[in-house]
């Protein structure tokens, strides 16, 4: 990268012909929230800007430690995390999960002037209200499946006697993955009204209910960085929702997915832009509420054109893996551009080769897991190109890694084609093993029909 580039970048305010003077502006120390998948892909990608001096996150696992210092604060602790960003004076936060978001972490730095990464708790809406997204949709003509929201569960049932089965229950607020359920029968829609009105089983997340019509067709996600007014869109990715091949048994977090999404045409992708991230920015603007931050919708294609199902705050969980193993362009400085508003004069850099991962759970998911197992077969793959073990429930006990956690491991391949990338990647999967691991052996089964 040239000089002149970063100038674009960074505005004019660092504009100094002394190439010293612009690389110590340049370093920064940067504070990555989460433990995840996702997370340790962020940390991956930004240790490799030459712009980062010290890399910290909070509370990080095993894999991120070789990388980052990890610091032990969960990211529901909002006032630590201000405290420690201030006292290590971070220069930019970066936060990977949503609930920090819908707790006004974002608000809360910018108040104490600090750069953070992120949407405000005002826009976290739209992931952490399912009936705010969906009536922000219905304004403002984005398509998405037909719906009523429900505060009193009789009314609820009533409803549901009138439509029948299938239909889908999802639960307004943020219930860690499991506040929806596409109901076959109405048995079974009663019982997730039931579970989350009076039982509520989901506390307050639950209270409120949005029962909406079932889609049919083939779902895919579309991230873009917002700063306010530019939307960037990031390449299209495959999430696996549910726990065993061939998309049968419960929805999980995210079993796997890969990226780029080809098959459905180029055209798809612009049309989700205009039809969908664009309006939705444009519809929250004209509420007073700037984003500022990564916007994924997560969709369904119906007949070759999109409805989204769910809007997320933050970068996708497994998504996030292909998605930085495949961005080439500088991610701290696209970060960065998005907390200074000048995304406009970033441009899109990919590696044109496809990625795919594979995601490696413990015994359980996505029920109540067991940890403290031990991973075995880690260090033989860092000898393996183009493969990235990303860590999520892992732990270092000693001089073993350990699981803690549902999502242990996200193995991460890049190749010329799907075929590939997904052939790297299950060989690296071989490698490892713990007890009760589990993983699905058709991760990217989609695009690899497609590419033969
Ligand atoms: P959500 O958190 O709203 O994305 O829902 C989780 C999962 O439930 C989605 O990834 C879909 O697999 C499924 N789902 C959500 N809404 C619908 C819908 N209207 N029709 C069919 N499946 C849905
Ligand atoms: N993989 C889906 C999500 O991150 O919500």
């Amino acid at each position: 990268m040239n000089v002149g580039w970063r100038w674009c970048l960074r505005g004019f305010a660092i504009l100094d012909t002394n190439a010293n003077a612009i690389n110590k502006e340049l370093i920064m120390r940067v504070l990555v929230i989460g433990s995840g998948g996702r997370e340790h892909a962020l940390v991956w990608k930004l240790s490799q800007s030459s712009g980062v001096d010290r890399l910290y996150c909070a509370p990080g696992n095993a894999g991120i430690g070789e990388t980052a210092q990890t610091v032990d604060i969960p990211p529901d602790k909002v006032s630590h995390l201000l405290q420690f960003a201030k006292s290590e004076k971070v220069d930019l936060t970066v936060v990977g999960p949503e609930l920090p978001l819908t707790l006004g972490i974002v608000d809360r730095f910018e108040k104490a002037g600090l750069k953070i990464f992120g949407v405000n708790s005002q826009a976290a809406q739209l992931e952490g209200s399912k009936a705010f997204a969906k009536r922000l949709m219905q304004e403002s003509r984005i398509p998405t499946a037909p719906f009523v929201v429900f505060n009193d569960m009789k009314q609820a049932l009533r409803y549901l006697d009138l439509k029948g089965a299938p239909c889908v229950i999802k639960a307004d607020g943020l219930a860690a993955g499991k506040g929806v359920t596409v109901a076959q029968t109405r048995e079974e829609a009663e019982k997730a009204i039931v579970e989350a009105m009076k039982e509520e089983i989901f506390g307050d997340a639950g209270k409120t209910i949005i029962i909406e019509e079932c889609l049919q067709g083939e779902e895919l996600s579309m991230m873009a960085l917002v700063d306010g007014n530019t939307v960037f869109p990031l390449a299209l990715c495959q999430d696996h929702k549910a726990l065993q091949d061939g998309d049968r048994g419960p929805n999980t977090g995210g079993m796997g997915a890969y990226s780029p999404v080809t098959h459905f045409g180029g055209e798809l992708e612009s049309e989700i832009v205009d039809t969908v991230l664009r309006p939705v920015v444009r519809a929250l603007r004209k509420r007073g509420i700037a984003y500022r931050g990564v916007l994924y919708a997560g969709l369904m294609v119906c007949g070759g054109r999109p409805t989204v199902l769910e809007f997320n705050v933050r970068f996708g969980d497994p998504e996030a893996q292909p998605l930085l193993a495949r961005y080439t362009g500088d991610l701290l400085l696209t970060l960065e551009a998005v907390v200074d508003q000048r995304l406009a004069c970033i441009e899109s850099q990919w590696d044109s080769r496809a990625a795919v991962c594979v995601v490696l759970t413990a015994s359980g998911y996505p029920g109540s897991v067991r940890s403290g197992d031990i991973i075995q077969g880690l260090d033989s793959l860092k000898a393996f190109k183009d493969v990235m073990v990303f860590h999520a429930g892992t732990e270092r006990k000693g001089d073993q890694v350990v699981t803690k956690g549902g999502r242990v491991l996200g193995v991460t391949a890049l190749g010329e084609t799907f075929p590939k990338a997904v052939e790297r990647a299950y060989e690296a999967v071989g490698k490892i093993r713990w007890e009760g691991m589990h993983y699905r052996k058709d991760i990217g089964h989609r695009a690899v029909r497609k590419a033969a």
